[in-house]
């Protein structure tokens, strides 16, 4: 077998060995959405993995906003010791905590926004303030991310992303299909290998007596 048909063959055990952490519930840094659809909820992302190793910690998150026809950011909402508070009075009664639950060991700080608003265009900022406690001294570790949303009056779909999903399962399906080829290839000449063989010989033998 070629070394590249070997590869195609284990293609799909090395795609499985990297899927495995997602499936075990690793923390994963994905990026927020940024289409908000009218009256709907949305959820705004943030999210600040711990690396591997890193002592218990506890963190806070701070959300700012400004909104299409505002100048600078204002205070939004704040998560400290397991509890939200939602300062902003425009979102009032219109926020919900959507981030890691039962614990101050915050990893996921994202929020929920019900019943969007076009006044909800604008840019969001999360600010992940994390304190690791080694035995003898605190350690801070802050990150800042801005969303900006769009509010939309129905989801949209961008043409490169439905062409690369289509693209996707096209180059699943060819891949499994091709697997399946060689597969039937490799066997077919692996077991005719023999009588191939004798064929050859036999046709070498012929060959030199017609010289
Ligand atoms: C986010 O919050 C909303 C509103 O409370 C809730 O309906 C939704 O289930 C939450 N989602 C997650 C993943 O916590
Ligand atoms: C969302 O807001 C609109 C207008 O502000 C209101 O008419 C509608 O009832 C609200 N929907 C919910 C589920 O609160
Ligand atoms: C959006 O903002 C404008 C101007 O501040 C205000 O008049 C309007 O009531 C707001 N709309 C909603 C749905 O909050
Ligand atoms: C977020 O936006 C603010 C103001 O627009 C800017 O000062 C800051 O550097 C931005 N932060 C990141 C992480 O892009």
């Amino acid at each position: 077998m070629s070394a590249v048909m070997e590869l195609l063959l284990l293609l799909p055990l090395v795609l499985l060995a990297l899927e495995a952490p997602l499936c075990h519930g690793a923390c994963v840094e994905v990026d927020s959405d940024t289409e908000a659809v009218i009256s709907d909820g949305f959820k705004l992302g943030c999210i600040y993995c711990k690396m591997r190793g890193e002592v218990d910690a506890t963190a806070t998150v701070k959300w700012s906003f400004k909104g299409s026809g505002d100048s600078d950011f204002s205070d939004l909402y704040i998560y400290e010791d397991a509890r939200g508070e939602i300062i902003d009075p425009r979102f009032y009664e219109r926020l919900a905590w959507n981030g890691s639950k039962h614990t101050t060991d915050l990893q996921d700080g994202s929020i929920y926004i019900l019943n969007v608003t076009y006044n909800d265009t604008g840019t969001y900022k999360c600010k992940f303030s994390r304190t690791l406690k080694y035995s003898n001294y605190d350690y801070e570790k802050t990150i800042e991310k801005n969303i900006t949303i769009n509010v939309v009056a129905r989801l949209t779909r961008g043409m490169a992303s439905i062409l690369s999903e289509v693209m996707m399962y096209v180059s699943i399906i060819g891949l499994q299909f091709w697997l399946l080829v060689e597969m039937i290839y490799c066997y077919r000449k692996i077991s005719a290998a023999g009588e191939e063989a004798l064929r050859e010989s036999a046709l070498g033998k012929r060959s030199r007596r017609l010289l």
